[in-house]
């Protein structure tokens, strides 16, 4: 049986170019791809309904209130359908609403109801793409992972001249082609990823831990599951909310972080991103120890996740990837990841500075038993896509 088509949820807004967008339609049609379009107020003022749905061959929503459109379609369903949601053309307008997270609409509601970041064409006067209001929104869009297809420069319907033509549709087409693919790469996978520090009890207030955000391996089953793998996310006390679409498992020890990755079913891939606590108090002491207790505490070491999950070939995960936190990624660095790669026995090191801990950004290098890629500095939503675009080149999919 093939796979379903991929489905692409247009979002038309109201600005000259969105006669490009009925264009957009047919090519996005032609490539087999299945059309479901919003024409918002303003976007009807351009094109009609009725241009819309024939070129995409399904009704076009258009009203967020409309009960039988509710009922058939759903802003829900029809944001969370769709494998890739391209808003062409976007207006500074619209740009603006969205960084705001207004759902007053149908087409702002579906893309605050979509589990994945959406993808924007602005087409706008020259002056509004330049006005600092814009820069900001634009700023503050990518930063949360919206896909920014960049206007072109030239000679504009209002009769000026500068950048804020809507993207070439052949840009448009094939970035909406490559999210698309992007979308299913892992279809079929099992993923795990653990995050977030561990606290190991001393008493019942007192606890020894790691400094630890959880952001990076809660990015890294965000983009997982964004690339379709069915995603299990172990996570120890962090102050993040589940990723969407990630079956999340909250934990606090390292033991049970460790029985809740060993929980079937085996994944095919596994990243190990928690600052797992390194030793745990010996003794637990019900209630509150004394100060007069003395300073001395026995400590033992906790499992090692990492290790027990690259132990064997057989009944393992297909690759299994850890972090090594250093000071400094340098020739020093990479020499200590190395020796942690083979005494954990895992197949990918991702190195990364102590500097990483508490900040939105990463900088990376991977070891493997091929050597080394540096990766650079990129925000933590960076370094996860980049680990998913590898897996999904090393199971050649
Ligand atoms: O040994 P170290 O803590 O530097 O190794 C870091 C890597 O090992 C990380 O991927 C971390 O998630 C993993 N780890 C683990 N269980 C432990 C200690 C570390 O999974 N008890």
């Amino acid at each position: 049986m093939s796979a379903p088509a991929h489905r692409v949820l247009l979002i038309v807004g109201g600005g000259i170019a969105a006669y490009k967008s009925l264009d957009l339609a047919r090519r996005l049609r032609a490539r087999g791809v299945e059309v479901r379009a919003i024409l918002t107020k303003n976007g009807a003022e351009f094109v009609t309904p009725l241009s819309l749905s024939t070129l995409t061959g399904n009704p076009v929503g258009r009203d967020l209130f409309s009960l039988t459109e509710e009922s058939e379609i759903g802003h829900i369903r029809l944001a969370r359908e769709a494998d890739c949601i391209v808003v062409a053309p976007a207006t500074a307008d619209f740009l603006a609403r969205m960084a705001q997270g207004r759902a007053d609409d149908l087409a702002t509601a579906c893309i605050l109801a979509a589990s994945r970041a959406p993808l924007v064409a602005p087409a706008m006067n020259p002056m509004m793409w330049l006005n600092e209001a814009t820069r900001a929104n634009v700023a503050l869009l990518k930063s949360r992972g919206v896909g920014v297809i960049e206007p072109d420069a030239g000679d504009m319907a209002c009769g000026e001249e500068g950048v804020g033509r809507l993207a070439d549709l052949d840009e448009i087409e094939s970035r909406v082609m490559a999210e698309l693919r992007r979308s299913r790469r892992l279809s079929g996978f099992d993923a795990l990823v653990t995050s977030g520090p561990t606290r190991e009890r001393l008493d019942s207030v007192r606890y020894v831990s790691n400094g630890s955000s959880g952001l990076q391996g809660y990015e890294i089953a965000h983009a997982l599951a964004g690339a379709s793998a069915r995603t299990r996310l172990v996570s120890g006390p962090v102050s993040l909310s589940p990723p969407a679409g990630v079956e999340t498992t909250s934990v606090t020890t390292a033991q049970e972080m460790l029985d809740a990755c060993l929980t079937p079913p085996v994944p095919r891939v596994a990243v190990c991103a928690a600052a797992v606590s390194d030793w745990r108090p010996r003794d637990f002491v019900a209630g509150k120890m004394e100060k007069s207790a003395g300073l001395s505490l026995e400590m033992e070491q906790t499992p090692d996740i990492l290790a027990r999950l690259s132990e064997g070939r057989a009944g393992r995960p297909e690759l299994v990837v850890g972090f090594a936190v250093e000071d400094g990624i340098g020739a020093a660095g990479v020499r200590r990841a190395r020796e942690k790669l083979t005494a954990k026995g895992c197949d990918w090191i991702l190195l990364n500075d102590i500097s990483a801990a508490g900040s939105d950004e990463n900088e990376v290098v991977l070891v493997s038993g091929d050597g080394e890629e540096v990766w650079g500095r990129g925000s933590k939503r960076d370094v996860a896509a980049r680990l998913v675009d590898r897996v999904g080149g090393y199971f050649g999919v």
